[in-house]
């Protein structure tokens, strides 16, 4: 039996949604059960729970041979991992999926890959087998991008000279589902799986552009500020901690200290190409 934390959110869904496309019945550990209460409409079994409640924990994972850990960046999210963790490695949970960050790389100094490089060393070290799934940046950080570029004509963004690989999070819940559920399970224990789309490597001008062509206008690319930028998302993020964190992640890309990395992890283990970008911007229209 799978557990499953993050259902409400974009990763925990899509994988929810994959999971339920393949007929797999499966918990899933929610905070507020109303807010859930579409997924028990789909039969998700849900069990009320919260990290903060190594208690809740516990009683969710009774019976889990597999479950998966996803958790929202803040300041909260490396304590809240790490007690997830001994709290699986305490019940004897056999197999822990975590999603993490190809930016999760020694040497950085960054707040969210760091919160990731403690999670997996704990993984690493608990005994249980384990499984990182590393989707490159989300095609779904531009959601609201074409909307925009349509009043602007610009996607402003202070990611100077720096390059993504993009995936779509549609795609990293398909991703895990499959591993999740393969029948040769035990060839994903031990395994860090970088994922991305097919899409090259692009910079900020080649992204402005595809928004552009989905558009039908022109789309500039404006390197903006980043302090004003930090400023600017604030409101859409959960507290400062993570808009400041996700400001120092954008500065690192934009120094071309974290460049993205296209790989075929993907499309070797899934036997076919991810969501393209191109493919991406024509749902959102
Ligand atoms: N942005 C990128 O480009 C990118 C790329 C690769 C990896 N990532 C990683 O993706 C992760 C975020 O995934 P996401 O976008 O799917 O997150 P999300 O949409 O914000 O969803 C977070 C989920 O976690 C649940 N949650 C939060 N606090 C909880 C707690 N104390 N106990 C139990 N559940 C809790 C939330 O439940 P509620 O509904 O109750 O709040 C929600 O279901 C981060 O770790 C990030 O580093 C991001």
């Amino acid at each position: 039996m799978i557990l499953l934390t993050g259902i409400t959110g974009n990763n925990g869904g899509a994988t929810a949604n994959a999971l339920l496309k393949l007929g797999i019945k499966f918990r899933a550990l929610v905070r507020d059960l109303d807010k859930a209460a579409d997924w028990a409409n789909k039969g998700v079994e849900l069990v009320q729970g919260d990290l903060e409640d190594s208690a809740s924990v516990q009683a969710a994972l009774e019976g889990i041979d597999r479950a998966v850990l996803i958790l929202p960046n803040g300041e909260d999210q490396q304590r809240l991992e790490l007690s997830f963790i001994e709290t699986a490695k305490q019940a004897g949970l056999p197999w822990l999926l975590k999603l993490s960050s190809p930016e999760a790389v020694r040497g950085t100094t960054s707040p969210i890959p760091l919160a990731h490089i403690a999670a997996e060393d704990a993984i690493m070290a608990s005994g249980m087998n384990w499984t990182f799934v590393r989707p490159s940046f989300f095609m779904q950080n531009f959601r609201s991008s074409p909307a925009m570029a349509k009043s602007t004509g610009k996607l402003s963004m202070p990611m100077g000279n720096g390059t993504v690989a993009l995936t779509d999070c549609t795609d990293a819940g398909a991703f895990i589902a499959h591993v999740l559920t393969d029948d040769n399970s035990a060839q994903h224990y031990g395994q860090c799986y970088d994922i991305s789309g097919p899409d090259p490597v692009m910079n900020f001008n080649d992204i402005a552009r595809m928004i552009g062509e989905s558009i039908g206008q022109d789309v500039a690319y404006d390197d903006c500020d980043a302090a004003v930028f930090q400023e600017a998302i604030r409101p859409f993020h959960r507290n400062d901690w993570h808009s400041d964190a996700v400001a120092y992640l954008f500065e690192e890309i934009a120094n071309g200290e974290t460049p993205g990395i296209k790989t075929n992890s993907y499309q070797e283990i899934m036997g076919q190409p991810g969501t393209s970008f191109k493919e991406f911007l024509q749902k959102l229209s």
